[in-house]
């Protein structure tokens, strides 16, 4: 098969510059490569691979020709543009929601799910970014054990909600520092030494939309039954990038944290750090920048006969965004399915 000509929608967003980044990392082997954003970053000039590139205004007409569109520029353009991109035959790997939950949309965490790509129609899906590192911590797990409940509460960096989202926490803290008033913009109440229990918006049953994409792409992903328990409670902190998720599990068989940790050890994109009694387990810190989704403060779940409590912390544009966005775009090729 011809290598892919291959776009980056959104190239100049949090997520697009990270993809791009990872395109070189692993790799990945393309005819052409182009860079699209809105009108108004369009003419950016941007290095890749030792070559000078002019990000371009995404048009229908961009996508003449491109194979596989990786593209992180919002739910509304990713739904403008992927009629135009599966009209002209291309693959639309999505880091958007819109179309994460479409029963023809295949929702894909690479090293998890990668026999649903088969039935991408021309779309894929990209999961929320605090999906995709439980995703690798749980599947290990439940083929082990066989999950029957899942407690999660999130502690979400600034930059899962982009750009905007991450100078706010700058200039916030400047201001609290100082002294000095905030009116906040990018949420809806100061995020400067403070947590708020709100992201995205509320739905009918008194969860986030945050929340509940936790609950349904979990059992999209791993093919759970509709009615396994799962609850989330999701909240943004002050951090720049990196997401952090404390897990109670309740399996079917017994467990020990032992056992887990031996099965984590061996899983394809976890590293286990876990050792309280040295001060020793992962940090927001750790994970910034890297690819792995590392693991530690794994127990005995107090509150389960058979559960387990462990606390997860990954790079949310990477695993949860750009990272699995390149994997995907790696498997496509390689399984030919573009
Ligand atoms: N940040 C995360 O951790 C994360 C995780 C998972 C998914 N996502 C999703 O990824 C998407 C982007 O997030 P982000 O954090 O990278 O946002 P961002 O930093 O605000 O970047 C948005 C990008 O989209 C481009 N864009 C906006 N409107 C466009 C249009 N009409 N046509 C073409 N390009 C357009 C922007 O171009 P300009 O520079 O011209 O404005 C920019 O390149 C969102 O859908 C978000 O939900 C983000």
């Amino acid at each position: 098969m011809e290598k892919p000509n291959i776009a980056i929608l959104g190239a100049t967003g949090v997520v697009g510059r990270e993809i791009t980044k990872i395109i070189d990392e692993l790799k990945i082997e393309y005819k052409t490569i182009k860079f699209l954003s809105s009108a108004k970053s369009a003419g950016t000039k941007l290095e890749f691979q030792g070559r000078e590139y002019t990000v371009e205004e995404a048009t229908p007409e961009s996508f003449d020709g491109v194979n596989i569109v990786l593209a992180s520029a919002g739910g509304s353009t990713s739904q403008k543009f992927a009629p135009e991109i599966v009209k002209r035959g291309g693959v639309l790997i999505d880091n958007s929601s819109t179309f994460r939950m479409d029963d023809d949309v295949p929702l894909v965490i690479a090293g998890v799910n990668d026999e649903d790509l088969r039935k991408h129609k021309g779309i894929i899906a990209n999961p929320n970014c605090s999906t995709s590192q439980l995703m690798l911590v749980l599947k290990p797990l439940h083929e082990k054990f066989v999950m029957k409940k899942l407690l999660v509460s999130t502690y979400q960096a600034v930059s899962g909600a982009g750009l905007k989202a991450i100078n706010e926490l700058s200039e916030n803290t400047k201001a609290s520092l100082n002294g000095q008033d905030f009116t906040p913009n990018a949420f809806k109440k100061p995020i400067a030494f403070n947590v708020l229990p709100q992201i995205d918006v509320f739905c009918d049953n008194g969860y986030t939309k945050e929340e509940m994409k936790v609950v349904n792409e979990t059992k999209k992903i791993m093919h759970l039954p509709e009615d396994l328990p799962i609850s989330c409670t999701a909240a943004r902190v002050p951090v720049y990038n990196g997401h952090s998720e404390a897990v109670d599990i309740e399996f079917e068989n017994p467990v020990t944290p032992d056992v887990v940790r031996e099965v984590l050890r061996h899983s394809y994109g976890v590293e286990v750090i876990d050792n309280p009694e040295n001060y020793e387990y992962p940090t927001t810190r750790d994970a910034s920048g890297v690819n792995p989704v590392f693991v530690g403060r794994i127990r005995k779940n107090l509150a389960f006969e058979n559960g387990i409590c462990l606390w997860c912390v990954a790079d949310n544009l990477r695993i949860g965004a750009a990272l699995n966005t390149v994997r995907i775009c790696q498997k496509v090729i390689e399984m030919g399915l573009y």
